[in-house]
């Protein structure tokens, strides 16, 4: 059997721990493995090629994805989808296995509906794949968010500042929910909980007030706050998602926090850090396990499913129910983190 796997989306560190339990699960089956390029460009432009064992060597540790990433949508242009499926029968693909997130795991939906043999796997640092406690990359992205609060805390503490650190999450708030949790943030605000400038103002001298002469305020980049002013983003995706990058939730809300307050403030906007260096432990260990499943289900001739992890299980789930959702931070988890406030 020959077994083209991809990468789509944003990068995270973990990818290539799954791309070597894809390859050494499949090479066990006696199987080959071929590397499609950048997500689904490769496969629209037949940027493929062979995997072998010497390439998935000394990966585990590393960042990024050796696959190459890219944000391609085969359903936005005309006759991508046909070159798509011109190229799966040229390289003699037998199967996919599709690692991404939302975007990417809704395309392998479509394709398994026009019957191409496709399996998927959950990564995104945002954590919000429909149907699985865990993605790829999150645990990754919110130690790094901890060890940077961990940081501007002692900072914040000794020049009495206040400190927003914006971190990523468009639609989901698991990285400012878990890692404000772990970090010991006086203040979270996630996309899925409103929130005032009011609010945040009267909270930070609330604190000072009871001699606590520092905060440290983390905000979602797709955060919606009242009373600040809106900047609206005109840069879509493919999967017309908006590009926030340049909405800047968190420069704005310190300076007005300074301005209302009279506390110095400032901003960092982890950005891309949050997506770089060495997976964790626990992102390699779900990594393989999840790359092992996938190459599992494809020998089973388990189609259109993700390898999701429920509970401490990896488990094959439908596709179809994962698609075009999005998952939601715990709103439990955002009440545990209040109560240190
Ligand atoms: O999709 C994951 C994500 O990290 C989002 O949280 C963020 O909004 C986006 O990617 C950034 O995208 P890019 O790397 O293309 O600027």
């Amino acid at each position: 059997m020959r077994i083209g796997v991809l990468t789509g989306g944003g990068d995270v560190p973990g990818l290539n721990a799954a791309i070597r339990a894809v390859a050494r699960r499949a090479f066990e089956y006696g199987h080959e493995v071929f590397a499609i390029k950048d997500g689904y460009r490769g496969l629209i432009e037949g940027d493929v090629e062979p995997l072998t064992g010497e390439s998935i060597s000394g990966i585990i540790h590393v960042g990024g994805t050796i696959l190459g990433a890219s944000r391609t949508n085969p359903f936005k242009k005309e006759g991508d989808v046909e070159r798509c499926m011109k190229n799966i029968e040229e390289f003699g693909l037998d199967a996919i296995v599709a690692i991404g997130g939302d975007d990417t795991l809704g395309v392998a939906y479509k394709f398994h509906k026009m019957g191409i043999p496709i399996v998927g796997i959950p990564k995104t640092m945002d954590n919000d794949v429909a149907e699985t406690d865990y993605c790829i990359g999150f645990d990754t992205a919110v130690s790094i968010v901890t060890d940077a609060l961990d940081k501007v805390h002692t900072t914040a503490c000794s020049h009495h500042r206040v400190i927003v650190v914006e971190v990523m999450g468009r639609d989901a708030g698991w990285v400012a929910t878990i890692g404000g949790l772990a970090g010991g943030a006086d203040f979270i605000i996630p996309p899925e909980v409103p929130s005032s400038i009011d609010e945040v103002c009267e909270h930070v001298e609330r604190r000072w007030e009871e001699g606590k002469r520092f905060s440290i305020i983390v905000v979602s980049e797709g955060a919606q706050i009242e009373g600040i002013p809106s900047r609206e983003v005109e840069e879509i995706d493919e999967f017309g998602h908006k590009r926030l990058k340049k909405r800047e939730i968190g420069p704005i809300l310190a300076e007005e926090i300074e301005k209302r307050t009279g506390r110095t403030s400032r901003c960092v906007v982890l950005g891309h850090l949050q997506r770089g260096g060495s997976p964790t432990t626990f992102d390699r260990v779900l990594a393989m396990r999840m790359g092992v499943r996938a190459v599992d289900m494809i020998e089973e001739g388990k189609f259109g499913y993700m390898a999701a992890l429920r509970g401490n299980e990896i488990l094959p789930i439908e596709l179809e129910k994962v698609a075009g959702k999005t998952r939601q931070v715990d709103l439990e988890l955002y009440r545990v983190a209040k109560v240190f406030y």
